[in-house]
């Protein structure tokens, strides 16, 4: 997808779909206005039919408008004056870009980041618009032998300002916004293929190319099951077990920081197919678990956006990589691993077992002595049921680090809601043969399975901020429009930049 940015006067810039906004009631912004004028007020016209007038996202496209050099123009409704909230933001730019692949546009201009969005910045207007905009643009057509989808997606986002004065700021918002959505169509890709393709061997392969060209700013290591035996990833090593497929380690190094700086490390669990194991899932649906590597997906686009935006950070991705599936070697319920950390845990559940491979991948991360460690993972039904499919789910040790993920997520448009990581929780873990149980029963499930990756950072010789996503209801959708989001990628990117003083 490319970006530009234009100015200068509107009626004479030629483009397939010039986008105008128009707030409640029937106040056309001053993009629409200058185009109005040069029209002869032939917008203001359209207005008086009210067909516009209703809830933000309603749409009135407009052809061969006189004396207007665009191809077509959108009329979008941004919701009331003074009212208009970044989540009402998000629905207009969704709409606006539903309806230009509808059409099949491959080019539009956009004037919207003129709504008066409350506490957006200009730049961080233009930064949702382009990142809408290129969400849009992505499609699956990996395994489709035929192409059905005939109508081509977006490739060329005109962001206008008013003058030259806003150039910078949505040149920087284009560039972030670039990086961040190829980071997440990344992992929508990597999500939506499916587990026959996407292996943990190719998700390493993956990860590897985005070393290529070597430079020593980013480098991939991949780890494997021999490897990780001699470290002592007894419980990581035991869902592989069950499978033909060998597991890895992917540790991901961007080097952008001095030297010395703490690293920012993420760890994404990376299940690339979920039966569950012995403890095998119902039928119905389980396809879905091939969406179990989305944390690790997540990671590896945040990566790859971090490489590309030459941030000035140091910052790991860690993503343990296997399948979860029945055989005769294959976890079962009773059985009892020693972890990575030394501490035993008794297998009560084979489908927990997205905190097993993450508990040892956790521990690994002792060596790199974060700044900060943030987890996500497709962890638990539990968390869909507590809180749905909007916001992420935040378990953190440390406010300050909860506040900065949650402030970044609302900025991002891809949003957390905190949750207890209490100690009250950890009865429930407890075993009669083992250090711990890996499930805690039916109560708090999303809580428990927290608590659970809890006794993993509380080694560090100081205790670590550390944070876990649970993603289990935001990383895709499913039904009929079935298909992975590329959450958290926004909202870690989001983070990163704001950490690295960039993202205003
Ligand atoms: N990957 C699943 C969690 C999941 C299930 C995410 C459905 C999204 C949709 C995870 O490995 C799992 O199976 N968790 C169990 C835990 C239970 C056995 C304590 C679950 O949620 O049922
Ligand atoms: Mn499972
Ligand atoms: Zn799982």
């Amino acid at each position: 997808m490319d970006f530009s940015v234009k100015t200068g006067e509107l009626a004479t810039l030629e483009t397939a779909c010039l986008v105008l906004g128009v707030s409640e009631p029937r106040t056309l912004s001053s993009a629409a206005q200058a185009v109005d004028h040069a029209s002869g007020g032939q917008l203001s016209k359209q207005l008086e039919t009210g067909d516009l007038d209703g809830d933000a996202g309603r749409m009135q496209l407009l052809y061969q408008l006189p004396g207007v050099a665009a191809e077509r123009v959108l009329l979008v409704n941004s919701g009331k004056s003074g009212e208009l909230d970044r989540r009402t933001f998000d629905k207009v730019l969704k709409a606006v870009f539903a309806r230009s692949a509808e059409l099949g546009l491959t080019e539009l201009t956009s004037t919207l980041a003129e709504a008066p969005v409350a506490k957006m910045t200009p730049y961080q207007r233009q930064r949702a618009i382009a990142q809408a905009g290129a969400h849009s643009s992505y499609r699956y057509e990996h395994t489709k032998a035929k192409k059905p989808n005939a109508k081509p997606p977006l490739t060329t986002l005109n962001l206008w300002v008013a003058s030259d004065a806003e150039r910078a700021a949505a040149e920087q918002a284009a560039t972030h916004a670039a990086a961040l959505a190829a980071g997440a169509n990344l992992a929508r890709e990597l999500a939506n293929l499916p587990g026959n393709i996407c292996t943990p061997s190719y998700l390493a392969e993956q990860a590897r190319a985005l070393a290529e060209g070597g430079t020593p700013s980013f480098t991939v290591e991949v780890l494997d099951e021999a490897a990780m035996g001699e470290l002592g990833m007894g419980a990581l090593l035991s869902v592989a077990r069950g499978s033909r497929e060998p597991a890895h380690l992917i540790v991901m190094k961007h080097n952008g920081g001095s030297p010395g700086e703490a690293p920012v490390v993420l760890v994404g669990k990376g299940l690339t197919f979920d039966a569950g194991g012995i403890s095998i899932k119902p039928a119905a649906d389980m396809d879905e678990m091939k969406y179990d590597m989305c944390g690790g997906a997540a990671v590896i686009g945040a990566m790859q956006a971090v490489r590309n935006l030459k941030l000035p950070l140091n910052v790991i991705g860690v993503v343990p990589t296997s399948e979860n599936l029945p055989d005769g070697a294959a976890n079962k319920p009773g059985d009892i691993v020693t972890t990575l950390s030394g501490q035993t845990v008794e297998i009560l559940n084979t489908d927990a077992e997205g905190r097993l491979i993450l508990c040892d991948a956790l521990t690994y991360c002792e060596r790199f002595e974060p700044a900060v460690l943030i987890d996500m993972a497709t962890l638990t039904g539990a968390c869909v049921v507590a809180l749905g499919r909007h916001p992420s789910a935040l378990f953190a040790n440390d406010d300050q680090l909860a506040e900065a993920l949650a402030t970044a997520g609302e900025a991002a448009g891809d949003r957390l809601w905190r949750m207890p990581l209490w100690k009250d929780y950890d009865s429930q873990l407890e075993s009669n043969f083992a250090d711990m149980a890996n499930i805690g029963g039916r109560e708090g499930g999303a809580i428990t399975a927290a608590a659970f990756l809890a006794k993993f950072v509380g080694n560090y010789s100081q205790t670590v901020p550390w944070a876990h996503l649970d993603i289990a209801g935001t990383a895709w959708v499913s039904g009929k429009e079935k298909g992975a989001t590329g959450r958290p990628v926004p909202l870690l990117v989001e983070y990163l930049l704001r950490r690295a003083g960039l993202a205003s």
